[in-house]
Parts: structure tokens; C-alpha cells; sequence
């Protein structure tokens, strides 16, 4: 099972996918955190990104179409996988598909999570990220079991560093300029399922587990 996540920057794609993950039993490809992961062990790559993501741009579309064209062809995803943040411009959505139809492959799914702007900078803002393992929480809707430390790996969360306010609304314009066309993309394609993601996490989770089947 292929899926792609969409929404906007804070609509919960990451958390989903992670349960998704876990249930499937198929890989979560994040490319947000592989380029983090790069950015932190400061590879070529990593130098070359971490402007953009500081200051909320994408990063151009020839640095990620590659990395997730090869991501997606190792061995753990022979059952499918779920795309998390990829794609997220119209040329990115077009290279990625002819390199799967090249593979006689398609994507089966396409799910995006619906939060209006308002409730995202609320969001974010709560939201604390483990830089060492990625685990994501929120401190209210989410809390890790002891204050500040992660569930998964025990070490200390933080804010990302891109969860600035300021950058927090640059990344919603830029998510409104450059990624919500792709909707219009895969609504006349016919795969794009909306699910209200204002809704509590295991709600969402389970309208999503509705559509894909148990
Ligand atoms: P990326 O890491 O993908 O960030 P994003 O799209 O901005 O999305 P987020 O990770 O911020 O949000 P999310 O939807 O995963 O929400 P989460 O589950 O954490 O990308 C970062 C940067 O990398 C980009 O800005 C760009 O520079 C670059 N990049 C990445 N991919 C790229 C690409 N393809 N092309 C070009 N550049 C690219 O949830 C958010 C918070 O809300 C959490 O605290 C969570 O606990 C909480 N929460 C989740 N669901 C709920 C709920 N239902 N109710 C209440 N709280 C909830
Ligand atoms: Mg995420």
C-alpha cells in the first residue's frame, strides 16, 4: 500500500503517518526529517538545505525528487510506504509518478489532513520535537508521560527550529502558494481523500483505518 500524506505545516501528517506506520507495518518516509537528519550531521546536502528550512522555504524541488526516487525503491518498501511532506510542488508530484509508472507502480492513496490556518499556529507552537529520535508531541494534546523528556528514547524535546512564529506564517504562505494547487492536481486525477483533521488524533487515525481497511 502507497500512501501520500498531505496537508498543511502542522496539520498532524507526521503523527498520522507514524500510526500509520506502526499498523501497516510499512516504512514512513519523512523527507522534512531526512533532510533535518542531514542538516545535523551536517553533510554536503544538509549545508546546502538548511537555509531554506530556517527560513520556511521549500528547498528546490531537483534536491528532494532524487532523494525520495531512491528512497522508495529499497528493499523495506517492497509493501508500500507512506510519503510524508514529498510532494509538495506540482513538478515534484509529475517526476515522482513517471518514475513509478516506469516501475509499472502507482500510488494508492492520497490523504490530506484539513486544518483551517487559525488552529495551526496553535499547534505548532505546542508542539516539541526529540532531535535524536524525531518523535513528535504536543503540550497539551499530546504530553510526553515525563515533563520534557521523550517517551521513546529519553532524551529532551525541543521546539523545532523552524516552529518560530514568523516562520510559522511563512511556511503557511508558502504551503498556500505552492502546495495546495497539487489538491486541484489529484482531485481531477480522482485519488484524494479529505479528512477533517480538527478532529482528536485516534479520530482521525480511525477515519483514515476506515478508508484503507483493517
Ligand atoms: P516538514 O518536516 O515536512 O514540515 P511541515 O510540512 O511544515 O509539517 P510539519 O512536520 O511541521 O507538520 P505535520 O503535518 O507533520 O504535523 P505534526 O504531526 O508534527 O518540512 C520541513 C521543511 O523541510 C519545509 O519547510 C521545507 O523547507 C523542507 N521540505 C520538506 N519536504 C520538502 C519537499 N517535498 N519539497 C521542498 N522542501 C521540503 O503535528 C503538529 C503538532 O500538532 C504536534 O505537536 C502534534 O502533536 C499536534 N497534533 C497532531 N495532530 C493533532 C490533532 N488531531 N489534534 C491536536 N493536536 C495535534
Ligand atoms: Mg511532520
Amino acid at each position: 500500500m502507497k500512501i501520500i500524506m498531505l496537508g498543511a505545516p502542522g496539520a498532524g501528517k507526521g503523527t498520522q503517518a507514524v500510526k500509520l506506520s506502526e499498523k501497516y507495518c510499512i516504512p514512513h518516509i519523512s523527507t522534512g526529517d531526512i533532510l533535518r537528519t542531514n542538516i545535523k550531521s551536517g553533510t554536503e546536502l544538509g549545508k546546502r538545505v538548511k537555509a531554506f528550512l530556517d527560513n520556511g522555504q521549500l528547498v528546490p524541488d531537483e534536491l528532494v525528487i532524487d532523494l525520495t526516487i531512491d528512497r522508495v525503491k529499497r528493499d523495506d518498501c517492497k509493501r508500500g510506504y507512506i510519503l510524508d511532506g514529498f510532494p509538495r510542488t506540482i513538478p515534484q508530484a509529475q517526476e515522482f509518478e513517471s518514475a513509478l509508472e516506469n516501475d509499472g507502480e502507482k500510488i494508492d492513496y492520497i490523504i490530506d489532513i484539513e486544518v483551517p490556518d487559525e488552529n495551526i499556529i496553535q499547534r505548532m507552537s505546542g508542539r516539541r520535537t526529540c532531535s535524536h529520535c524525531g518523535a513528535t508531541y504536543h503540550i497539551l494534546h499530546n504530553p510526553t508521560k515525563i515533563e520534557e523528556i521523550c517517551d521513546s528514547c529519553g532524551k529532551r524535546i525541543e521546539l523545532r527550529d523552524d516552529d518560530k512564529p514568523e516562520t510559522i506564517k511563512k511556511r503557511l504562505v508558502v504551503y498556500h502558494e505552492q502546495t495546495q494547487p497539487l489538491m486541484d492536481y489529484y482531485t481531477i486525477k480522482g485519488n484524494l481523500v479529505k479528512i477533517d483533521g480538527t478532529l482528536g488524533i485516534d479520530e482521525i487515525f480511525n477515519s483514515i483505518v476506515e478508508i484503507l481497511g483493517e
